[in-house]
């Protein structure tokens, strides 16, 4: 049977990589090979996964350069020469081996108002949003995130600033924005309109190119910078 030659990150952020030999199979993911490392040759390697269908949103990593999901990636389309390169995502700090600390990602997504504001009581009616009205349109082509923290990993503002919230909370704010039952817009707005915010993003589009959801961050956070300037040129902000 041939064999591949793994690195994984081991340690914190002055870690080294730890190369391993692992058997090669047909249709093996990276998650894969990561899980076998840790069953077969060393149990303390720590990592995160949990649902291994890209639904959790857990299992990213940088494989070979770039951030992706472990549990989609077939090793097939990553391995370079029979060799493979893993470690924790960029931008977030290391807890040890393959698992960061997303504790600064989860807080940006609540400084951007990342969560609904009810405008209605249990008493009242359920409204019925038209899917093919415009906000619903704008806030479905975004709300598939799952939170994997690839984009922000590969986000080079996040890099130089620390206080930009990120594509992924920005994201989740233009979802908000368009949801018409939502009454927290010029909370909202006024928390992404400051330094840290919408107008930050050079638009590049590292964060479109990257997502395993083929989202588009960067066109949310272009909504964002019309509604912001819009909102401010009215005096709401
Ligand atoms: S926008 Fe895409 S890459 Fe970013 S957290 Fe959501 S699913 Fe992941
Ligand atoms: S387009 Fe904006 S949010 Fe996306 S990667 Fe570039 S700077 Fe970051
Ligand atoms: S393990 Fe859930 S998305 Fe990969």
């Amino acid at each position: 049977m041939s064999s591949i030659e793994v690195s994984l990150w081991r340690g914190g952020k002055d870690g080294r990589y730890q190369v391993f030999s692992v058997p090669q199979r047909a249709n093996q993911t990276v998650l894969d090979v990561v899980t076998w490392v840790q069953r077969n040759a060393d149990p303390t390697l720590s990592y995160r996964f949990a649902c291994r269908v890209g639904m959790c949103g857990s299992c990213a990593m940088t494989v070979n350069g770039r951030p992706r999901w472990t549990c989609r990636t077939h090793i097939s389309k990553v391995v370079e020469n029979g060799k493979l390169e893993v470690g924790p995502l960029a931008n977030l700090p290391v807890i040890k081996d393959l698992a960061c600390d997303m504790q600064a990602f989860f807080e940006k997504w609540q400084a951007a108002k990342g969560v609904f504001a009810p405008s209605k009581t249990r008493a009242d009616a359920i409204e019925n949003i038209e899917p093919a009205t415009a906000p619903r349109v704008a806030a479905d082509a975004a709300i598939e995130c799952i939170n994997c923290a690839v984009c922000f990993a590969v986000c080079d503002t996040v890099r130089w600033n620390e206080d930009y919230l990120g594509p992924a909370a920005l994201n989740r704010a233009w979802t908000l924005v368009n949801d018409v039952r939502d009454a927290g817009t010029r909370e909202r707005l006024t928390a992404i309109a400051t330094s840290g915010g919408c107008h930050a993003c050079h638009s590049h589009q590292s964060c479109q190119e990257h997502c395993p959801n083929k989202l588009n961050p960067t066109a949310s956070i272009a909504g964002l910078k019309r509604r912001t300037m819009q909102a401010y040129l009215r005096g709401e902000l």
